[in-house]
């Protein structure tokens, strides 16, 4: 088992990884009156049974369970309100405990019931999918508007992240893809990275269990280096959106759902490689390295192309991060030396181009 320290200016807390993880839980519910356990459905399905016994284990056989529907659909309103209906059904008080038990999504949607039920009370992140080694840390927490995605939403730090990595197994071809297009992200842009490495190497096909755990341990230090500079996103937290400005209008053309964040995050990445060719100075290497490795395993590149390039360019100027009208982008002159960049609408068509046609598509 790791532990990874997330040391923030106000408090810090321990992201622990490894197989059997859960069975460690007992010490972070010490100090909690009540415990309510919101939980992805599929998830509690799968292995709720774990941890009920770890909680029984840990002396706690009375906790109020919530099941709510599985990945994004959890994130809305009304899902919300039920969350805070049901802590205080369940008697919860200031000095309650919330766990998350599911994917980002899940987390994302207990996070966030924690942080406004009686204006904000301690939770713990379980999470069991690759994916949410990224959103499990640091705090974000959130809901969808019918308009918006992640619209509604609170900075609010978990008291700890129990990562049991033997949830994983039962995840499906196109999470695995998901999670790790995020692992790729955080390879990328930290300059202790080893892209090429992974790049030239991995094949998710045959990863084992330990180069799994390595690429989520190193991803998470990755995400608590920059988290612990950057709570807030005024700087350097920024540099995790590499990939996400094109990735998020794919995935929102698609329809939430059609392709999983990662898997949109990854065709994203390579639009901002190419930018960053344009841009930036960036060495056509780094794209094509990409671009083999997405395509030996298995990310539907060619999905882009489903979609014009002004109905992508109409969802990047809405993105959060065109701030004062200006469409930025993190780019990459080099692994590990991410900055941020402007792009004119041009530029954009052009890179738009470019990646059609090296994913072999007519623009
Ligand atoms: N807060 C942040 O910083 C942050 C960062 C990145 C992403 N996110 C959010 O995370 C969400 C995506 O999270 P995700 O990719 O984990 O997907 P998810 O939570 O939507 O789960 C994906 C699917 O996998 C299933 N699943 C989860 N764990 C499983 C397991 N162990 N075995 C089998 N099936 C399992 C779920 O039921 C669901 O159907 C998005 O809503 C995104 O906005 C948040
Ligand atoms: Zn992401």
């Amino acid at each position: 088992m790791e532990t990874i320290r997330v040391d923030l200016s106000e408090r810090e807390y321990d992201v622990l990884v490894g197989t059997g993880t859960l069975g460690r839980i007992g010490s972070f519910l010490e100090k909690a009156d009540r415990i309510a356990v919101i939980a992805d459905e599929r998830v509690a399905g799968i292995h709720g049974e774990k941890l009920e016994r770890a909680l029984a284990g840990a002396g706690r056989r009375k906790t109020a369970w919530l099941n709510v529907p599985a990945g994004e659909a959890c994130k809305t309103l009304e899902w919300f309100g039920r969350t805070q209906q049901f802590l205080l059904e369940a008697g919860c008080t200031r000095q309650s405990l919330v766990i998350a038990f599911g994917g980002g999504a899940c987390g994302d949607l207990a996070g966030f019931a924690a942080a406004c039920y009686m204006r904000g009370i301690d939770f713990i992140q379980c999470p069991t999918t690759i994916l949410a080694h990224d959103s499990s840390v640091g705090g974000k927490t959130g809901i969808n508007l019918p308009g918006g995605k992640n619209m509604t939403g609170a900075f609010h730090q978990p008291a700890a992240v129990l990562y049991d990595t033997d949830l994983l197994k039962t995840l499906p071809a196109e999470e695995i893809r998901s999670g790790m297009a995020e692992a790729v992200k955080h390879q990328l842009i930290s300059p202790s990275g080893n892209a090429g490495e992974m790049l030239s190497e991995l094949n998710y096909g045959d990863m084992d269990e330990q180069t799994l755990l390595q690429y989520i341990v190193r991803g998470i230090q990755v995400k608590a280096e920059i988290v612990s500079q950057d709570e807030r996103e005024g700087s350097v937290r920024k540099y995790l959106n590499f990939g996400h400005t094109y990735g998020h209008a794919v995935e929102a053309a698609a329809g939430y759902g059609g392709l999983t964040h990662g898997e949109s995050v990854m065709i994203g990445m390579l639009y901002a490689l190419i930018l960053s060719e344009r841009l930036a100075g960036a060495d056509r290497s780094v794209t094509d390295a990409l671009q083999h490795f997405a395509e030996r395993n298995g990310y539907p590149l060619k999905a882009a192309a489903d979609f014009p390039f002004s109905e992508l360019f109409a969802y990047m100027k809405k993105d959060k991060k065109a701030s004062f009208g200006e469409l930025q982008f993190v780019l990459l002159p080099e692994t590990g030396r991410p900055e941020i960049g402007k792009a004119e609408e041009e530029d954009c068509r052009e890179a738009d181009e470019e990646l059609r046609k090296r994913l072999g598509v007519q623009p």
